[in-house]
């Protein structure tokens, strides 16, 4: 079987051999089968085998993420990051969350942390809509400020001790912006999808050539997962003097 459990929702790539059987799995209440990935929304084409819809709430390291499988992806190997990034900021700390979703990082760091102030933005509405649900719902209205558009327009500037990239595309069309909501001595958590003989080159000398003469120090370099046959997704941790 190939597939993940959503919060009760088994999201399956194949047809099932025996749906009883996937029924008795721990959580699983619903079935679902997601097709191909269509169309400018890189929306999925979803088939409901077991169920009425495809919304549910999803528990991971004590926070709850409400989504709809059909609309919004859920990345299992990226819960090591959201972990580690959890525990990692400082009391007090402004937090920007430029790639919010539907609070993959700023929830976590919300619950686990003690910030000062996050500020999360997501371009897209139906994310930005769960955005806002798991706000009340893991009660981080206080910290948490969610907004909604571009973050390279939206961000609040020169504010922020961290900054959190975590998106993989054209990542790096957004360090300049990066580097104007970053504060002297904050740091950016750079993600980057990279060829496998790259992974800990292009990245930093990308952060370095944004910087712009500014001093860059690299903390860490890590990979979160295989993002395609000699393909990494990547994580670079970098302060900015
Ligand atoms: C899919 S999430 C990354 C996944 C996540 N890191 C995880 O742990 O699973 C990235 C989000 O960035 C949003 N996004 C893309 N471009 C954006 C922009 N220019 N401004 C704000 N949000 C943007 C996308 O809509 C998406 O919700």
């Amino acid at each position: 079987m190939k597939g993940k459990v959503i919060g009760d929702i088994l999201v399956l790539k194949n047809d099932p051999d025996s749906i009883e059987e996937l029924l008795n799995l721990p959580e699983v209440k619903r079935i679902v089968k997601l097709g191909r990935i269509n169309g400018k929304k890189r929306e999925p084409d979803v088939e409901i085998i077991v169920g009425d819809n495809t919304e549910t709430i999803h528990r991971e390291n004590h926070c709850f993420f409400k989504l709809d499988v059909a609309k919004i992806m859920w990345s299992k190997g990226n819960t090591t990051e959201r972990q580690r990034i959890a525990k990692i900021v400082e009391e007090g700390e402004t937090v920007v969350d430029m790639f919010a979703g539907i609070g993959y990082f700023s929830i976590p760091i919300a619950v686990h942390s003690n910030p000062g102030k996050i500020y999360s933005v997501e371009i897209n509405p139906v994310s930005y809509g769960y955005l806002k649900e798991n706000i009340i719902l893991n009660k981080a209205e206080d910290i948490i400020e969610p907004i909604l558009g571009d973050c390279r327009e939206l961000a609040p500037k020169g504010i922020a001790d961290r900054v959190l990239m975590g998106y993989i595309g054209n990542t790096h069309e957004f360090l300049d912006a990066a580097m104007e909501i970053v504060k002297p001595g904050g740091i950016i958590h750079y993600h980057e999808s990279v060829p496998d003989l790259l992974r800990f080159k292009r990245p930093p000398e990308r952060i370095i050539g944004a910087a712009n003469g500014r001093e860059v120090e690299i903390l860490k370099k890590r990979i979160i997962k295989k993002y395609s046959p000699g393909v990494y997704h990547v994580v670079i941790d970098a302060r900015i003097n």
